[in-house]
């Protein structure tokens, strides 16, 4: 068998390029032989190599060692189709487990429900056991969903609100719970600190269950702002400095919970420190360091051009 393949390819190997095997061997008295030899030596060797190579890559190919898929196939993709009424039925389920959080319960007891928060509460029918009562200026927090009131247009070139909304991403607005003045006195802390409650879908994935370490920092990069702004003399900014340490492996399909705080300010700079957590936990699955940067022009937005942007973010 290898004889007989041996004489059809033997003729390739012995032909114009001149390998640099046999140029090694032209001085040698009894080239003829050796080289005949050694062709021959090649060729077992290159039909050995060749069939191994098949027989490893058919079996590999069929039975994958788990760590192939792991290394080279790290991404889920959305590519299934889903009908406006199954996407509703999974905002809807989101969002009613969003609701029964025992943290989410415990300070929503203790805050003010926006009109933001109240319209998407009530979009997909959801009553809370907790109390949806408090007057803003007993509140320690006011609830928010942010976005909420971006035209539908619009909301589509954005990121986490347009492009990343959907069944098994975001199917619903992070809850927002921001500190009020009251709250930073009773509680401490400061005005326009963050507890965001989020769900993570299934296809957000880096490996395989686990959250994409950049959609972490995205989130991060989002209720760090939030609360930066609240120390910036227009309330606008934009990411200087984004730090993260990653602790933990943080699992898709699941209700995160994220903190930030301002921790110092220095004239159009804001200091902010953040974690990611599972609600109830006080295990970190992340921190986070920011600096954000008040644009020089940005005084001029709100001077000149009326732009509210605290009315904006506490509607
Ligand atoms: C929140 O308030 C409601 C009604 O006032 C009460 O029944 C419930 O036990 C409170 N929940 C928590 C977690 O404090």
């Amino acid at each position: 068998m290898l004889k007989g393949s041996g004489s059809a390819i033997r003729p390739v190997l012995s032909r114009p390029v001149p390998s640099c095997y046999s140029r090694l061997h032209t001085s040698r008295p009894s080239e003829n032989y050796s080289s005949r030899s050694s062709n021959r030596r090649a060729l077992f060797w290159l039909t050995l190599a060749t069939a191994t190579a098949g027989v490893g890559y058919i079996g590999g190919a069929k039975f994958p060692p788990p760590a192939i898929p792991f290394i080279f196939s790290p991404y889920a993709t959305n590519t299934k189709d889903v009908s406006d009424e199954q996407e509703f039925e999974a905002a809807r389920v989101v969002e009613k487990g969003l609701y029964e959080l025992p943290s989410v319960q415990t300070l929503v007891n203790h805050s003010y429900e926006t009109n933001s928060a109240r319209s998407v509460r009530e979009s997909f029918g959801i009553q809370s056991s907790a109390n949806l009562e408090m007057k803003a200026e007993d509140a320690d927090y006011l609830m928010i969903r942010p976005f909420t009131h971006i035209p539908k247009e619009r909301l589509i070139r954005q990121f986490t609100a347009g492009s990343l909304r959907g069944s098994d991403m975001f199917a619903t607005a992070p809850l927002v719970f921001s500190k009020t003045k009251r709250g930073a006195e009773h509680r401490g802390g400061r005005e326009g600190d963050t507890i965001a409650f989020v769900h993570v879908g299934k296809n957000m994935c880096g490996y395989e269950g686990v959250v994409h370490g950049g959609l972490i920092a995205t989130m991060f990069d989002e209720v760090l702002a939030r609360a930066a702004f609240y120390a910036l003399p227009s309330m606008v900014g934009v990411t200087a400095k984004l730090e993260i340490n990653y602790r933990k492996p943080t699992y898709a399909d699941r209700y995160f919970m994220l903190e930030s705080h301002v921790t110092d300010s220095e004239g159009r700079k804001a200091f902010v420190a953040g974690d990611l957590r599972e609600p109830g936990s006080h295990t970190a699955l992340a921190t986070a360091d920011a600096v954000f940067v008040e644009p020089k022009f940005a005084k001029y937005l709100t001077w000149v051009g009326g732009l509210n942007v605290r009315k904006l973010m506490e509607e």
